[in-house]
């Protein structure tokens, strides 16, 4: 059982898919994660959208051009995504387990995103793993792109479960070097202390992002 299944149980996505909605429908913008990708690298970049859920994020990236390949392991969350666009690969794999040379992934990624407090929600002694293989499924200069929570206020948990230093250390362990954090999305300048942070790792050099 995933943490992700604990807190929203095994029906988790119709009720998610309903809670986005519901969101959406007061106005609130959806799509923070789409827009910061695109001021980070054009269409058709590859992207894999790793914890995919129901395919909020996947789905409006392929709507602006980028080429999506969706993984989660709830299957309630990837049949609402099936639904939703047909058109886009949806894999049911653990992110623990995923063989970055299984044929939908060995051609490498421009960037592997993790959007909605995956990290925090990965269970206790995988994450380290999943970074691993997450890194192996980059292309050259590829980049591993995550936002989540760093106080419970933020995440979908009554625990911290991930810091940030935990963070780094499991993406320098797989090869990765950290070229630029924000505190939210929309860019706002990471400052400590910060209850959110989205951080941009890469296989290039840390100037890439900074680059452009
Ligand atoms: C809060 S949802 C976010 C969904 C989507 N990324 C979004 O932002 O709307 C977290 C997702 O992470 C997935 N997840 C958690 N642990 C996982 C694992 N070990 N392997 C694959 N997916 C996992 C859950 O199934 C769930 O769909």
């Amino acid at each position: 059982m995933t943490r992700w299944s604990h807190v929203a149980g095994a029906d988790s996505g119709e009720g998610y898919d309903a809670r986005l909605a519901a969101l959406a429908r007061t106005g609130k913008g959806m799509h923070g994660e789409a827009d910061f990708l695109v001021g980070l690298i054009r269409p058709p970049a590859r992207v894999l959208d790793a914890g995919c859920g129901t395919g909020r994020v996947g789905i409006e990236l392929r709507r602006r051009g980028y080429d999506v390949l969706g993984v989660d392991v709830e299957a309630s969350m990837l049949a609402v995504a099936r639904r939703r666009d047909p058109d886009i690969s949806w894999l049911r794999r653990d992110l623990s387990e995923l063989d970055p040379d299984e044929p939908e992934l060995i051609s490498g990624f421009d960037v592997v995103l993790l959007a909605g407090n995956v990290i925090p929600l990965l269970s206790e002694g995988t994450q380290a793993e999943v970074v691993r293989r997450l890194a192996g499924c980059l292309a050259a200069e590829g980049l591993l792109v995550a936002g989540f929570g760093l106080d419970v206020d933020h995440l979908p948990l009554d625990d911290v479960t991930v810091t940030l230093d935990d963070y780094d250390r499991w993406c320098l362990n797989a090869g990765l070097v950290l070229c630029d954090r924000f505190a939210t999305w929309e860019r706002t300048p990471y400052d400590i202390p910060s209850a959110y942070a989205v951080s941009v790792h890469t296989t290039g050099s840390a100037g890439q992002c900074a680059a452009g």
